[in-house]
């Protein structure tokens, strides 16, 4: 594939075709702190292996990272307790809502994979068992792969999704009931509206993805962020579960592993090449963001970036 010497002038072509679309969708607002964002906002940003960023619209402004961070707490994990991980949560697609219940319960409390809600919750609790300071290790893990050192979990979206957290507390103590949470459920959700809180942007987001575009390796440093097995295997999650219950959608339409967030961000891994991440706040009815979502499936059909 042939990717152009500069791809700027194309995103922000198609950032100007698709920005009205934001009329379409809705900011979430479950979370309060998250309703309050700006919803006429939108930025992306195209990562690629060499080292090249390009950028379009507010690529720089900070938004809340909220469902990706769970690509993260995953990486992490899998870092940490290897095949034993899949013991305690599956990898197949869910069909349902990101943060539904009913399923958890049929399943015995092992969730279907670890990008809905309750697999993302069992995934910090992995964390918050094997690390003495999970919430800071999340950050320092996101730094280095940013290459950034500011990044910080807003604190007013942390507070905020702590106080409204009722669903996920419910599915934390369905899975606990099932004894497949180890440590207190409270600080067990402590770790993961922490990690959904964390403030990025689009240049940072598609920055520290990169790995997963490049068989785990972070390029530029050559560092073996996880395994080339590992890279596999979040991709292919990314790819069956990442956008939902519009995850075969969104196959069909792009075919590009995917992941977004109710921040109205979706990342985007183009394998072998590089990583798209696109924003703007206001989502449709599976809570994909209306915007991001044209944009990145535009750009893949100009550019052929479909894996399949
Ligand atoms: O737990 C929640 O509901 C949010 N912190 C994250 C949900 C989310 O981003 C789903 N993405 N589309």
């Amino acid at each position: 594939m042939k990717i152009p010497d500069n791809l700027s002038p194309l995103l922000q072509q198609l950032l100007t075709e698709y920005q009205p679309l934001a009329r379409e969708g809705k900011v979430a607002s479950y979370i309060p702190a998250l309703a309050q964002v700006d919803p006429d906002q939108a930025g992306v940003a195209f990562a690629t292996l060499d080292g090249s960023v390009f950028k379009a619209g507010a690529a720089e402004q900070l938004f809340s990272l909220q469902s990706v961070s769970k690509i993260f707490g995953l990486v992490m994990a899998m870092n940490r307790l290897g095949d034993e991980l899949w013991q305690r949560v599956n990898m197949e697609p869910s069909g349902q809502p990101f943060n539904s219940i009913v399923q958890l319960e049929w399943e015995h409390g092992i969730p279907r994979n670890p990008v809905i809600n309750a697999g993302a919750i069992l995934v910090a609790d992995v964390l918050v068992s094997h690390y003495s300071a999970s919430k800071t290790a999340f950050l320092t893990f996101l730094r280095s792969l940013c290459r950034c050192e500011t990044i910080y979990a807003d604190n007013k979206v942390y507070l905020s999704e702590l106080e409204h957290g009722n669903r996920n507390a419910a599915l934390a103590y369905l899975m606990k009931s099932f004894g497949n949470i180890e440590s207190e459920v409270p600080q067990v959700l402590e770790h993961y509206f922490h990690q959904c809180a964390t403030a990025i942007n689009c240049e940072q987001l598609a920055t520290s993805l990169l790995f997963l575009a490049n068989r785990g390796v972070q390029p530029g440093s050559g560092i073996q962020v996880c395994s080339r097995r590992d890279a596999h295997r979040v991709n292919a999650i990314l790819s069956t579960s990442g956008m939902y219950d519009q995850s075969g959608e969104f196959a069909f339409k792009v075919g590009l592993p995917a992941k977004s967030g109710v921040g109205g961000c979706i990342v985007a891994i183009v394998p072998q090449v590089g990583v798209i991440a696109a924003w703007s706040p206001p989502l449709n009815r599976f809570g994909n963001s209306v915007v991001a979502m044209q944009l990145i499936s535009k750009l893949a059909e100009e550019l052929g970036l479909s894996i399949f």
